[in-house]
């Protein structure tokens, strides 16, 4: 079954820092990726990659999720994505888990990247369970979106070294590296038409158009 797409309209929904937001935009500037952002959402006022998006003249819209149920929050996130055409949801360190109303409006056209190498460490703080667990190696993984905590069908990986020594902020900062390179690159395969489900497999090829 083949992944997505329609159109080369991204929604990107995020909370804080956007620095893996930021990396897809210049992607894109760059001529690298064929895409267009056309609206970023934030949960959260305050969120740099809210003002990023803004300083780069994108779409943006603050959706709060604070004091609403998890529906009444996706409704109205859903609504502004398919106002403004968007094909592929790409979550970019967004702290919230997405409910089934929204899985469902877009089936199998969210990405989210999670620094772990998946299955391993999901959840919060993935880099800490991971230098706390004693890898050698961890990374970070693209994963389709469903209703699990990151369950989703993967991607993309990309591994990165534990080093004796590191901190958090040490393997953090490797691994934010690798997420930079593997996002967009997911996303574009993607928007190619070159990858279909087998299965949880998701095998990539040429386009599957
Ligand atoms: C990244 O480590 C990403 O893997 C995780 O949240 C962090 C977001 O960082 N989901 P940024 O906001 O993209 O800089």
């Amino acid at each position: 079954m083949k992944i997505v797409s329609g159109n080369r309209q991204l929604g990107i929904l995020l909370s804080g820092r956007g620095s893996n937001f930021a990396a897809i935009a210049d992607r894109i500037a760059a001529g690298a990726l064929d895409a267009e952002i056309a609206l970023v959402i934030s949960d959260q006022e305050s969120a740099p990659g809210l003002a990023e998006a803004r300083r780069r003249g994108l779409e943006t819209a603050f959706v709060p999720s604070a004091g609403r149920s998890r529906e009444s929050f996706d409704r109205a996130a859903v609504e502004r994505l398919q106002e403004h055409g968007v094909s592929l949801v790409c979550l970019a360190g967004f702290m919230r888990i997405l409910g089934p109303f929204f899985v469902r409006a877009f089936p199998m056209a969210i990405l989210n990247i999670h620094p772990s190498l998946l299955p391993a460490f999901p959840g919060l703080d993935a880099q800490k369970q991971a230098l706390e667990h004693g890898v050698r190696f961890s990374g970070c993984t693209v994963h389709l979106v469903d209703e699990s905590l990151d369950g989703g069908p993967i991607v993309s990986q990309a591994v990165v070294p534990v080093l004796d020594g590191d901190s958090v902020d040490d393997l953090s900062a490797r691994i934010l590296d690798a997420e930079h390179q593997i996002y967009s690159d997911a996303i574009g395969r993607i928007l190619d038409g070159r990858c279909a489900l087998d299965g949880r497999r998701v095998r990539v090829g040429d386009s599957h158009e």
